[in-house]
């Protein structure tokens, strides 16, 4: 992922990160990225690893490069929760890992900036070791508006840009997520997001302070009204919600936003699908008659969302480098390489 990334500094734009669970969903994003011509991100949470049993996921992840020859791949851990975590990714195949040691190993309870540098230290270690990519988090990922991981003022969760270079310098990460008041899910805002309660001038600041840096947004689905009104039309119970506006996500990546994670936007499109085909076709019951549609759905959105972040058009740009390359670029210190400014 670090190469990946360094590329789109280069390049001048963003590349979306994507969950899967599934077969469905990375056949989805392989074709996307074989339409647009994208370098492409898959990621898999904890969640997904056990949803797939890790070796399903993994075996699906050789067929996609085996399918899609041209396309540049990553397979990363999103949301590693400790060191072992990232171990057994590593040991499976996964390219690249997050230690989310903001939150302590239940992934609930914010951790301290000690422990958040001790562990992923760590895995920082382990990992370029073997040429995997790192992303640390720091702050917490949380909204504004409701006080979501606050204090009093609801910001005290946000990222620190003067930590944010301590981090850093004491981690050695490949990327940063940086804490702005995105959250997870559907329910980010209650309203178009201003610069209250979306941060982009704490972004730039961290931008400024560590233009080396590739700076990662998470909870970045932008949570489309088509797609609640679709859920919604056909039997859906979504409240009104809004998400991250894309023209945000675009100056984010103008102040060195490199990878931006989207996992909602596609779960909206695949629920949306499947729930128009049982409403429609009630005597139905081939699961490819509502799995086509739902993969379509979802291909459509990332097809999108890898124009909109600037990544399309640049799988060919160059050729991956082996993961053993790597570790030598990462040994010698040659590394970080790139400036994202
Ligand atoms: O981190 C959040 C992603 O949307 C993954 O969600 O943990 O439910 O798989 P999950
Ligand atoms: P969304 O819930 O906004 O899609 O965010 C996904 C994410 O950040 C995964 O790590
Ligand atoms: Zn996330």
């Amino acid at each position: 992922m670090r190469q990946l990334l360094d590329e789109a500094a280069k390049g001048g734009y963003g590349v979306g990160a994507f969950n899967v669970n599934n077969m469905e969903q990375i056949q989805a994003i392989m074709e996307a990225a074989r339409e647009t011509k994208s370098p492409v991100i898959v990621q898999a949470s904890r969640g997904a690893r056990s949803y797939s049993q890790d070796r399903f996921l993994y075996h699906l992840m050789l067929a996609a490069t085996e399918l899609y020859p041209e396309i540049p791949t990553v397979l990363h851990l999103d949301h590693g929760n400790s060191v072992d975590t990232c171990k057994s990714a590593i040991a499976m195949g996964f390219t690249s890992v997050m230690m989310d040691g903001s939150l302590m190993p239940d992934g609930k309870t914010p951790s301290t900036f000690e422990y958040n540098v001790k562990t992923t230290r760590e895995v920082v270690e382990m990992s370029h070791a073997k040429g995997t990519t790192v992303e640390g988090e720091i702050g917490c990922l949380g909204g504004i508006e409701d006080g979501h991981g606050a204090g009093l003022d609801g910001l005290s969760h946000l990222t620190d840009p003067e930590q944010a270079v301590e981090f850093v310098r004491q981690t050695g990460v490949d990327a940063l997520d940086i804490a702005i008041g995105t959250s997870h899910g559907a329910y980010k805002f209650t309203k178009k997001p201003t610069g209250e309660t979306l941060k982009m001038d704490r972004l730039i600041e961290i931008h400024k302070r560590l233009p080396r840096t590739h700076l990662v947004m998470h909870g970045s689905s932008s949570v489309p009204k088509d797609l609640q009104d679709i859920i919604n039309q056909y039997g859906g119970k979504l409240k009104p919600t809004w998400g991250v506006p894309i023209e945000e996500i675009q100056l984010g990546i103008k102040n060195g936003v490199r990878k931006i994670n989207v996992d909602t936007d596609n779960r909206l499109a695949i629920t949306g699908a499947i729930r128009k085909v049982f409403a429609e076709k009630p005597e139905e019951f081939d699961p490819r008659s509502y799995l086509k549609p739902a993969r379509d759905a979802m291909k459509k959105v990332v097809a999108l969302r890898m124009t909109q972040f600037g990544q399309a058009g640049h799988a060919g740009d160059y050729a991956p480098t082996p993961l053993a390359e790597m570790a030598k670029r990462y040994e010698g210190n040659g590394i970080p390489v790139v400036s994202s400014e």
